[in-house]
């Protein structure tokens, strides 16, 4: 039979008081909010003042509260909350893609020794269900790469400010309003809530545990209109892809940066606030999802659709994370790469293996070609660049690239 949850809720914010609204109007799921604990006394509430606590204990020391949900827009302070939870027991329900992706090695030993869930659908890709079909489905060695847009804010703002010619200002002040940005937006732009997410979805498509921080990451905010103007030239939009993919040695690659997607290709028509993730196998080939990535609503039933999971005991296994995992590496791969630079900028062809074409206008110019994952970090470094992928090119042997040349062969 399934269990009865009586819910300890952090956070009554954005997707917060959604998952409040959605339980309300799911009457068939077994389920209570029982208290809800926020930070800032006095501000104004939906509920009645008695339905709050601001102190954290109230719920993670109360014996009936059998499940924690955690959704909070402090990464330090979620951690506190989402360990205490763990440590007395208490399974807990989480969004907060930043506190999990850099603490995985200390969440997975907990779960372990206590012998308690963490689920957390909600932290990637908000409604579309990634990383239970990541665990189940892709239970297996087939799956080559997993790639796609996996953050509704930064493609809300691409959408508008280059397909409506709204500015970007204008753009994230809408993205905000409507719930999708991060609390501080800085994590959206910069391109850190899309490797946030990325490491979560490799340890679940591969068993690789890697640091955010050791993923190269570009954002989207040192976008200008040269970029803009060139892909409209070429037919093409601007997304910020994050991928992960196994390389021919057996390691994983894994980037974040904006790229240019051109008409035809799965991504194309993912606008706003929607995501899309492609997985790449080699024999079920291409498989695309595709679902809104913000939202009160959406990222809610993700949190709903994990509740549910808990009321018949589901917990991820992590069995890819066992022996025989993948480790992550940083081997030299090779990428098309356009690069809008200062006029005369000094250092710029250096980086390029080989140079396409190369433009100068007043004040400044771009180049585009190819050139290895290593000399691309110190192009991004030189001052006033702008860099924009084309993808990762032949030289760079991606697996499902080899898998598709042996397969060809055979
Ligand atoms: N918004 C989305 O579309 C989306 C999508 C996927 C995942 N997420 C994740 O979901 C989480 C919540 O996001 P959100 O958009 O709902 O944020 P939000 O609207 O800014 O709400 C944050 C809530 O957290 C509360 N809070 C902050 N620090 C606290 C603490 N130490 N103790 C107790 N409560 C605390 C705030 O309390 P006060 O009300 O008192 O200020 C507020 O109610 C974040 O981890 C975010 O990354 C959001």
């Amino acid at each position: 039979m399934r269990k009865k949850l009586n819910i300890g809720l952090f956070g009554f914010g954005c997707v917060g008081s959604g998952l409040y609204e959605v339980l309300e109007r799911t009457p068939g799921f077994n389920a209570r909010i029982g208290k809800i604990c926020v930070k800032q006394e006095g501000k104004n509430r939906a509920l009645a003042p008695e339905r709050f606590t601001y102190n954290m204990w109230d719920i993670l020391d109360d014996p009936d509260i059998n499940v924690v949900v955690e959704l909070i827009d402090d990464a330090d302070s979620a951690y506190e909350i989402v360990t205490a939870a763990l440590k007395r027991g208490k399974p807990v329900v989480s969004a907060n893609k930043k506190m999990i992706a850099a603490h995985l090695p200390e969440l997975l030993t907990l779960q372990k020794r206590h012998n308690v869930p963490l689920l957390y659908e909600a932290a990637c890709c908000a409604s579309i269900p990634v990383i239970r079909n990541l665990e189940e489905y892709y239970d297996n060695d087939l799956l080559n790469s997993i790639e796609g847009i996996i953050n509704g804010s930064t493609n809300f703002i691409l959408t508008r400010t280059a397909e409506q010619g709204i500015g970007y200002d204008e753009a994230l002040r809408l993205a905000q309003e409507r719930g999708f940005a991060e609390s501080d937006p800085s994590l959206d732009v910069s391109g850190r809530d899309a490797a946030n997410k990325l490491a979560i979805l490799a340890l679940h498509a591969f068993g690789t545990i890697i640091h955010p921080d050791e993923i190269f990451t570009v954002g989207i905010d040192r976008l200008g209109e040269l970029e803009f103007r060139y892909a409209a030239e070429k037919g093409c939009k601007i997304r910020l892809i994050a991928r992960a993919s196994r390389n021919a040695e057996g390691g994983i690659i894994c980037l974040v940066a904006p790229e240019f997607v051109r008409p035809g290709e799965w991504l194309y028509g993912v606008n706003d606030e929607f995501n899309g993730v492609i997985t790449r196998n080699t024999f079920s080939d291409t498989q695309f999802f595709v679902g809104k990535g913000a939202g009160a609503f959406p990222t809610a039933s993700a949190v709903l659709s994990d509740l549910s999971a808990l009321t018949y005991d589901y917990r991820y296994e992590y069995k890819k994370a066992g022996a025989g995992r993948l480790g992550y590496v940083q081997q030299e791969i090779y990428l098309d790469v356009f690069c809008r630079h200062p006029r005369n900028a000094q250092g710029v062809a250096e980086c390029f293996t080989e140079v396409k074409e190369q433009y100068a206008f007043a004040e400044a110019g771009f180049t585009t070609g190819s050139l290895s994952l290593s000399r691309l970090r110190e192009l991004g470094e030189l001052p006033g660049t702008s860099i924009v992928l084309f993808g990762i090119n032949d030289a760079g042997k991606t697996i499902s690239g080899v898998v598709k040349k042996e397969l060809q062969e055979a």
